[in-house]
């Protein structure tokens, strides 16, 4: 039997055989704003509050003062997380566009694997994490450029996270859904043990925020699209509900 990790996202674990499996990883692929890192968050929230699992936030796009500000509207104090040695953000941001970071964790400049990986070494060394994000694989890619040095950096991480013990999740910014195009370069849904992909789509006058599970090894998954709401409280999938869309 495989373990599952759930998400503890309502209504998203009943979607597939009750959560991710342990020490996997997954895509979560969306265009900007569709709640990648919303959902990304949660899912390491959910782990320290729900199931006292440690985790690991790799933040590329935004630095992690302005997470913490953020998230902060839906309750979740992630300096309390990080003082108990529950959470650790990686500042990998500030540093790449020329800024100096008071943060604990920080990633060097020019991007590279190693050290990247080196730090999250080291993390785990410090709280023993469980659940990791790295939020987005897009800006590596745009570092990397080439698609498949790309693939062969991005294998590199999802196998040392599952080696590590951590079961993580990776987001992709797509910059539209035309052609069915589920990640950025390509390459980014072939290291992974599953997609899953956030939409965000106008129907008529109003925008619909919905997902799909499109592909998670070793599971049974719902092949429909489920609407979501961003809430107070972070992100609630109408499970039982289905969008019918034309992308
Ligand atoms: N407190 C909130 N309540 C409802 N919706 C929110 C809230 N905070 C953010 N959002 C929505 O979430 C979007 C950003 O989600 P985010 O996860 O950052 O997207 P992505 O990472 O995919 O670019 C915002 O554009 C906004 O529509
Ligand atoms: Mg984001």
């Amino acid at each position: 039997m495989l373990e599952r990790v759930p998400t503890g996202i309502p209504g998203f674990d009943e979607l597939c055989e009750g959560g991710l499996i342990r020490d996997r990883s997954y895509l979560v692929s969306g265009t900007s704003g569709s709640g990648k890192t919303i959902f990304a968050m949660q899912f390491i929230v959910n782990g320290i509050k729900m199931f006292n699992e440690p985790g690991i936030f790799i933040a590329t796009e935004e630095r992690p003062q302005h997470l913490r500000e953020h998230f902060y509207v839906f309750g979740w104090d992630l300096e309390k997380f990080e003082d108990e040695n529950m959470l650790a953000i990686v500042d990998a941001t500030s540093t790449k566009i020329g800024l100096p970071s008071d943060e604990r964790y920080i990633d060097v400049r020019p991007f590279d694997t190693r050290s990247l990986l080196d730090q999250v070494i080291t993390i785990q060394d410090e709280i023993g994490a469980r659940r990791a994000v790295l939020d987005s694989t897009t800006a590596i890619g745009f570092a990397i450029q080439d698609p498949a040095k790309f693939r062969v950096e991005l294998l590199k991480i999802a196998t040392t996270m599952e080696i590590l013990g951590l079961t993580s999740l990776l987001t992709c910014e797509i910059q539209d859904l035309s052609g069915d195009k589920i990640s950025r370069f390509g390459v980014e849904n072939f290291v992974t043990e599953g997609t899953i992909v956030l939409y965000f789509t106008r129907s008529e006058n109003v925008r619909v925020r919905s997902l799909e599970i499109f592909k998670m090894r070793g599971s049974n998954h719902s092949k429909k699209i489920h609407p979501f709401e961003i809430t107070e409280e972070g992100i609630v999938v109408h499970s039982r509900e289905e969008v019918y869309t034309e992308f």
